[in-house]
């Protein structure tokens, strides 16, 4: 089945503690079963979004995403690419997320223009560059979650 990468941010509705109540039991949900799916990914995400990538199986991206777009957790959901894809960018991970003691303002400025993530200024090659550059990130700290 062909190999697929899929990049989509959403606005949070969560408050801030909830928030990191929700990251622990999202992480922890789909770590497991994106493994099992043969999914991988990485979330990054502040106060006020979440930006996703999601690679692998073409239907088990396909279909996971739509799981992903009926959580409550989240609105607005915008799709920014469903790219075919030879290897995967973030194969380490079930699903990796971005921390806080990872981010690096000047990453955002250089993708987004501001010293936050904003995913409206991001076009698809610069979210999955983005992304790619925060997985790098990770591997340089070893920070396999
Ligand atoms: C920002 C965000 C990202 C999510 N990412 C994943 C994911 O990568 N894999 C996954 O299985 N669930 C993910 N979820 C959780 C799903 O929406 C869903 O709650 C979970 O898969 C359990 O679904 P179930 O109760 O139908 O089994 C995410 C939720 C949010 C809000």
């Amino acid at each position: 089945m062909p190999l697929v990468q899929l990049i989509y941010y959403r606005s949070t509705t969560s408050t801030h503690s909830s928030q990191n109540n929700d990251l622990k039991t999202i992480h922890q949900v789909a770590n497991t079963s994106n493994k099992k799916l043969g999914v991988s990914g990485i979330l990054l995400f502040n106060t006020s979004y979440y930006l996703q990538a999601l690679e692998g199986p073409r239907e088990k991206v396909n279909d996971l995403y739509f799981k992903i777009l009926k959580d409550p957790r989240h609105k607005d959901c915008r799709l920014m690419s469903f790219t075919d894809i030879s290897t995967r960018d973030f194969g380490d991970w079930g699903m990796a997320w971005a921390n806080e003691a990872l981010i690096k303002t000047e990453l955002y400025t250089t993708y987004c223009g501001s010293s936050q993530l904003i995913p409206e200024k991001l076009n698809a090659s610069n979210a999955r560059n983005l992304l790619c550059e925060f997985a790098e990130l990770a591997r340089a700290q070893k920070n396999k979650i």
